[in-house]
């Protein structure tokens, strides 16, 4: 697939944050923590699921299940041809293509993820892997039947410019697959300032600015988004910081002596921040399907 493709990427703040090669030992380079947490799904297991929730070994089977009920809601089957925008380490990559039979490009900018990608192998001929940025895609006009988006809006600086570029790679009748947080009216200055400082992404779109920008692209939504908040509000609130206390904070202290304790507690922060603002109404977690019009 890699005929689909030409010019080269731009660079991107986010591509710095998922480089840092300050976590030896972690065996996924480019994923820092969370790899260490979620595998190839760098995404959290927006599930309804106490099981999950309470077993830090199997909130990468939560991410996956999420990763699947996009996939279905987008009817995605083997006649598809993917492009997975801001794809981390190849994780929807390798499972949309081994599930649901299609083929998938996965394109990222950072070049330390795609290299771990590729070092994790996918179904021979229906997978490939592009180093480029979502806000100028390399690929060619209509080349795709879904652009897939999965857990990386936030990052995009130029959120319109980049669902105008979605819209541009797909053939006519082709669908947006979209994943992503996003802030109600409710938020205000300071909670932008905290994502901002907790997750290294310059701009937050508000739910209802969300929709009009997809509109406006030249999508047409096919139903209501399917919201997840009530996950954030509800059984991660309740399981997420004993979970990650036990499971895992204990190991990404002992990644660096220096820096352990405080990555640590910083993500625990972080995370503990985002379920503040799902259970005050002021960030939704949503999924939803729009077509090419
Ligand atoms: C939280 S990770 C999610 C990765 C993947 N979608 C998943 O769910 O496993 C966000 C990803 O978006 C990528 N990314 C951020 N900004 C991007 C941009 N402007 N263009 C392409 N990829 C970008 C990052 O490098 C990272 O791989």
């Amino acid at each position: 697939m890699t005929e689909l493709f030409d010019g080269e990427p731009s660079g991107a703040r986010a591509a710095e944050y998922y480089d840092a090669a300050w976590l030896d030992g972690v065996p996924l380079p480019g994923t820092g923590i969370v790899g260490l947490m979620l595998g190839d799904q760098l995404h959290p297991p927006m599930v309804d699921d106490a099981g999950v929730w309470g077993s830090g070994p199997r909130w990468v089977e939560g991410a996956r299940e999420c990763t699947r009920r996009l996939a279905r809601l987008a009817g995605i089957g083997p006649a598809d041809a993917v492009l997975d925008v801001g794809c981390g380490v190849g994780g929807a990559v390798r499972q949309l293509s081994n599930e649901f039979g299609c083929r998938v490009a996965g394109l990222n900018v950072s070049a330390v993820q795609l290299r771990t990608a590729a070092s994790l192998g996918g179904p021979a001929g229906r997978a490939v892997y592009v180093l480029g940025d979502a806000q100028r895609i390399p690929a060619r006009e209509g080349a795709f039947t879904c652009a897939w988006t999965f857990n990386m809006f936030y990052h995009i600086p130029d959120k319109p410019r980049a669902l105008r570029e979605m819209h541009r790679v797909l053939a006519p009748g082709g669908r947006l697959a979209f994943d992503d947080w996003v802030l109600t009216p409710v938020a205000d200055a300071a909670d932008r300032a905290a994502l901002r400082h907790h997750w290294s992404s310059p701009e937050w779109m508000t739910d209802g600015e969300l929709l009009h920008a997809i509109r406006q692209a030249g999508f047409a939504l096919r139903g209501e988004p399917a919201d997840y908040t009530h996950v954030g509000a509800g059984v991660m609130r309740r399981l997420f910081a004993s979970t990650y206390d036990r499971d895992f904070a204990p190991r990404i202290r002992a990644l660096d002596a220096t820096l352990g304790a405080r990555m640590a507690d910083d993500f625990r922060e972080a995370v503990q921040h985002t379920i503040d603002l799902y259970a005050s109404g002021r960030l939704r977690y949503l999924q939803l399907v729009a077509e090419r019009r």
